[in-house]
């Protein structure tokens, strides 16, 4: 192994890398924490854009250090009251090298911090959605290829078990060709309402949600969509004077690297009650030619019920942390392994075990994301068409993963 420890810039303060707004602790910063166990961690380098995000992850950090017995001392970016948007720049050029980069940042700031940062040579993961356009993300594609570094989408459910059973069925034939996929995913109002106050009229709950399970469909079979439809409602949100959507209802035609057509029906709101038993609710079916799967992946076999918190069915896989007594707990969950993998990948690649090339078709690339992608610019288009059908960049192309 390389002797230099690898350095991490992590961009964004938000509920994703700290927890901000909750009792937890988020996803990334817990993922930091697990991979400092393995002794091969730098500096760890904090970026927002105002110092009341920066105080919200310090204090954070130091729950964190004492309930895994570490003392870890970020260098936080800006330190000072000023609100500085470019603050990342500076971060990125100051950290040392070997570094990388997880980009945490709202969905439409994705394509210039992480452009920054690929262009500065800095191995990149980036949250998902990659970016909202494909102009962004075919502009991300070219850094990376001009900077050959590693840079991937932080797609976590990828590593989700009930996920990875999903695929080996699909690709081991046992249910035949699939002909249709319905995905139910859901989300409470607090989300938009209060946790992406600030960002929410930048995204929808498409982008939000759905597109985890556009990249969970592409994953499984390889195919390419060829059209695409949407529709919404605006009812509860705007009431509120939010002007987004409640739900947003999206068929998707893909075809299979055999030619075989089938659709996916994706039902995706954020306007769950805030007493719903769980923070997502999300389930997956596809039928093919000679049988079916289903998941039900919000009712994970836990139910508990408490005077203070009501019923309560907490999913053990994403995100959990594991004991009680300072210095004796863990995280565990796939929203880690994703953090985690990334950061073991780039390690490996920096001590000359890996190749960045050999990582493309079997991790969420920058270039695995184009299609993602696509599907989020037809639904952005076709909802604002009354649902027209909206045919796809590929629409007449051969282009597959598996080509
Ligand atoms: N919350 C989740 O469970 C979750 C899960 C997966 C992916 N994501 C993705 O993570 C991203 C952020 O989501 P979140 O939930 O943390 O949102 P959030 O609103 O809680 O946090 C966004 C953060 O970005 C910071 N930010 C904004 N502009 C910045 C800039 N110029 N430089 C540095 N920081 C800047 C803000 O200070 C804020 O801390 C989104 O793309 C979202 O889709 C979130």
């Amino acid at each position: 192994m390389n002797n230099n420890p690898l350095n991490i810039v992590v961009v964004g303060t938000g509920m994703y890398v700290c927890g901000r707004g909750t009792d937890g602790y988020g996803t990334i910063l817990p993922a930091v924490y697990e991979w400092a166990r393995c002794g091969c961690m730098g500096d760890l380098y904090i970026v927002g854009i105002h110092i009341e995000g920066i105080n919200t992850v310090k204090r954070k950090v130091e729950k964190l250090n004492r309930l895994f017995g570490l003392e870890i001392e970020p260098k936080y970016f800006p330190d000072s009251d000023n609100c500085d948007p470019e603050a990342y720049k500076v971060a990125i050029r100051d950290i040392p090298r070997p570094a990388c980069a997880i980009v945490v940042a709202p969905d439409h700031l994705h394509r210039d911090i992480a452009g920054d940062a690929v262009g500065n040579n800095i191995h990149t993961l980036v949250v998902k959605p990659l970016a909202p356009t494909v102009k962004e993300v075919v502009e991300l594609i070219g850094l990376q290829e001009k900077s050959g570094v590693y840079c991937a989408v932080e797609f976590h459910k990828r590593l989700d078990r009930s996920n990875l059973k999903l695929r080996d069925t699909v690709v081991s034939g046992k249910i035949g060709n699939p002909l249709y996929f319905i995905v139910e995913y859901s989300q409470r109002k607090s989300i938009p309402e209060e946790k992406f106050k600030s960002w929410v009229e930048d995204t929808n709950v498409f982008q939000y949600l759905g597109i985890h399970y556009v990249d969970i469909i592409y994953f499984v079979t390889g195919a390419i969509p060829r059209r695409v439809m949407a529709i919404g409602q605006k009812n509860y949100l705007s009431s509120k004077g939010i002007d987004n959507f409640d739900s947003i209802q999206v068929v998707v035609e893909w075809e299979m690297p055999s030619g075989a057509l089938f659709s996916s029906v994706l039902l995706t709101n954020w306007i769950d009650p805030e007493s719903s038993s769980a923070m997502s609710n999300q389930r997956i079916k596809v039928v093919g030619t000679k049988g079916r799967y289903e998941a039900d992946q919000k009712k994970r076999g836990i139910c508990v019920t408490s005077d203070e918190e009501g019923i309560e069915e907490p999913n053990p896989d994403f995100c959990s942390m594991y004991g009680s007594r300072n210095g004796d707990i863990s995280f565990q969950g796939y929203g880690i392994d994703s953090i985690t993998r990334f950061l073991k990948d780039v390690t490996q690649i920096e001590s000359g075990q890996l190749k960045v090339e050999e990582l493309e078709n079997r991790r969420p690339t920058f270039k695995e994301s184009i299609v993602p992608t696509v599907i989020i610019e037809a639904v952005n288009r076709s909802i604002v068409e009354d649902g027209r059908w909206v045919n796809t960049v590929f629409e007449n192309s051969r282009f597959s993963r598996f080509e």
